[in-house]
């Protein structure tokens, strides 16, 4: 739906603060302020193959150009299925997030590593990425790598895993990154699902001064791949003691120096696939989503260039992992497609201690800040003291994303990060949009503390009745939020699985993008999104699959079954709790709880690791034999008086017995 003035009134919000203004260096991106946000908005809801198609030719840098912006041409999701985006146009990414920029500005900063040791980074230019890029891209073409190959990538946060992913992107293969938090099992998963022949990863990490043994990880997770054919290592730590499979594995410093410092990229077409990232859904599998060239490039570009208003001699400093989409998007090619600088941190907000990204901040003159909650949470509560000996003073935009920012959190980035001077965008998006879907734009939208705001061009959102499928229309209204078109940058499908694309997100209300999120339009238009109506949890901004962590439980020879559910956490945001009934009674059940939050940790990763184990002799369940989580839920939030009929369940007594465990436990 178009929007206008009317419908969106302005009187309980705040208004972008007059600092960002005055620490401007220029003209904001969107001169013209909220009414020509508004005029763009409408053109691009209204005719986005006209909206798109000029942006995608002023932007991008194509090799040919398209014949169409868009197909079906007109708009909506057409017959059930998503949209194509710029036909017949060829271009490549690397060429558009480098090339483009060395070309004129060889000398420019394109990375600014931090290493997880304060003074132990570098400086990368763009002249510098671009000849690294085309000699991992020329490795990579030696080691049989083909257009259309998917590529496994498990590194931590240092430059070369920016090289790495534009070196894949540059030969016209996929990159599929696999955060380097996930286990063995997981990262082995990912490596055979996206049948990839090459993994990327290195000796060791570090993080926080810890070491992780990150080869050893690749080693083990290949013992069950016996298609990956090479491994390229990057030496990170130089630990003498890295086991080594001749032949198979390789050093990254070794095979870079044989090759000449630029390769021509391979173009490919719009809709070829750059990447899977795996995320977490209503079933225990991991989905690969898959997303297409140009579309996604724009998407990043734009959302970039309009909601964090970033100028070309811009610092962007994104404290997220390129494991998540975060990482992707705006560690990696938002930025880089700007011609901006962006900031690799290899560490932790606590390492060495809290004041860590204020340092960054301060020592870089970072300009736009994008990090999750759960972090502020963590640095909100160390005390300010930690952020309030530093010149924060660069900073115009300060980002949020990954799961709801509470009033009193916004309000102290506001206050203590900002000092009223930067502008708070709470970007609203995931994995499969690709790049922020509802968002302030940076100097023209108000905001309100706790909500997305508007959404961005080309995005019209839309509050269903979760029930009946029914839009709910005008202000005041919650449901489940849909989008009602689609958009450049949305995921194509579910690698391998267009079936399953369409049932998570295109069947369950036809004619609509479904989120899996619950969301609120409030009395003036706002947008607040009040977190999944799914069985995915989010924990320190990390989409969980309760069905994975289920199935990783059951990996315990004593589980006999398990129901994972979440509760709030007033760091993490959401936590992990196991209710688990075992095959047999045990004599040490504390020892046993410790076994089963092993299994997940090595399972699926630390940071999945349930936070509470309930061990209980059955399970509320159905007559037909559902798990009723709900109930659960409602017990661990002490909502006891509130469980509703629970005489149709089969086993109606085992609800006191877990009201009990949970009062001596939790
Ligand atoms: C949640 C992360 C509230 C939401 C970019 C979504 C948010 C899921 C916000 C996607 C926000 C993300 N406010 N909730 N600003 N941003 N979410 O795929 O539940 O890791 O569906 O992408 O995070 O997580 P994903």
């Amino acid at each position: 739906m178009p929007l206008d003035n009317e419908h969106l009134l302005h009187e309980n919000s705040i208004d972008p603060p007059k600092g960002f203004f005055e620490r401007h260096p220029g003209t904001p991106n969107i001169p013209g302020g909220w009414e020509e946000y508004l005029k763009l908005y409408n053109q691009s809801i209204e005719n986005p193959s006209k909206f798109f198609g000029e942006k995608a030719k002023e932007f991008l840098s194509w090799a040919t150009p398209f014949t169409d912006a868009r197909y079906p041409p007109g708009n909506g999701f057409q017959n059930g299925d998503s949209a194509a985006w710029f036909l017949n146009g060829e271009l490549n990414a690397s060429y558009n997030c480098v090339d483009r920029h060395a070309l004129k500005n060889p000398d420019k900063p394109a990375i600014i590593y931090e290493a997880d040791e304060p003074n132990q980074g570098r400086t990368v230019t763009y002249g510098e990425l671009l000849k690294d890029v085309c000699r991992i891209a020329q490795v990579l073409t030696d080691l049989g790598v083909k257009k259309g190959d998917t590529v496994a990538v498990y590194l931590p946060m240092v430059p070369e895993a920016i090289t790495t992913l534009l070196a894949i992107v540059r030969i016209g293969a996929i990159h599929s990154v696999v955060f380097a938090g996930f286990s063995a099992g997981s990262l082995r998963d990912r490596i055979l699902d996206a049948d990839s022949r090459i993994v990327i990863t290195s000796d060791e990490s570090l993080r926080g001064g810890k070491i992780i043994e990150t080869k050893k990880i690749v080693d083990e997770a290949l013992k069950s791949c016996p298609d990956v054919r090479n491994v390229l290592v990057f030496k990170r730590t130089g630990t003498p003691h890295l086991p080594w499979v001749e032949g198979r594995d390789l050093w990254w410093h070794e095979e870079i120096i044989k090759h000449v410092p630029y390769s021509p990229p391979v173009n490919v077409r719009s809709e070829d696939t750059s990447f899977l990232l795996y995320t977490s859904g209503s079933t225990g599998k991991p989905k690969g989503i898959q997303h297409s060239t140009a579309g996604y490039l724009l998407g990043a570009l734009l959302t970039t260039k309009y909601v964090f208003d970033v100028q070309g001699d811009d610092i962007l400093f994104t404290a997220g992992d390129v494991g998540w989409i975060t990482g992707h998007s705006y560690v990696v090619y938002g930025p880089l497609l700007n011609g901006a600088t962006t900031v690799v941190f290899e560490g932790t907000p606590a390492y060495p201690d809290y004041s860590r990204y204020w340092d960054i901040v301060d020592k870089h003159k970072v300009t736009q800040f994008y990090v999750a909650p759960t972090a502020l949470r963590l640095l909100k509560r160390a005390g300010s003291k930690y952020v309030q000996n530093h010149d924060l003073s660069s900073i115009r935009v300060l980002g949020s994303v990954g799961e709801p920012i509470a009033a009193e959190v916004w309000e102290w980035y506001n206050e203590y990060v900002g000092r009223g001077k930067a502008h708070i965008c709470d970007t609203y998006w995931q994995t499969e949009t690709g790049s922020h879907i509802i968002a302030p734009i940076a100097g023209v939208s108000k905001t309100k503390p706790g909500s997305a705001s508007f959404p961005f061009f080309g995005i019209d959102p839309v509050i269903l009745d979760a029930t009946t499928g029914e839009e709910l229309k005008g202000n005041n209204v919650e449901g489940v939020l849909a989008i009602r078109n689609p958009w450049p940058s949305m995921a194509r499908t579910v690698w391998k699985d267009y079936n399953r694309f369409l049932d998570t997100y295109l069947r369950p209300y036809e004619g609509y993008y479904f989120t899996g999120d619950g969301a609120a339009r409030d009395q003036e238009g706002f947008y607040w999104v009040l977190g999944r109506v799914d069985d995915v949890v989010n924990v320190s901004g990390h989409r969980l699959s309760t069905a994975e962590i289920e199935s990783a439980l059951i990996e315990h020879n004593l589980v006999g079954e398990s129901a994972v559910v979440g509760f709030p956490d007033e760091l993490t945001g959401s936590a992990v709790a196991a209710f688990v009934s075992l095959k047999k009674d045990v004599d040490n059940p504390a020892e046993v709880k410790k076994e089963l939050i092993l299994t997940v940790r090595k399972e699926i990763g630390p940071f999945a690791a349930p936070k509470l184990i309930i061990l209980v002799s059955d399970l509320p369940k159905t007559r037909s034999g559902k798990i009723m989580r709900r109930i659960l839920r409602k017990v661990l939030a002490g909502e006891e008086d509130s469980l509703g009929d629970i005489s149709t369940l089969s086993n109606p007594s085992i609800v006191e017995e877990i009201i009990s465990t949970v009062k001596r436990d939790a």
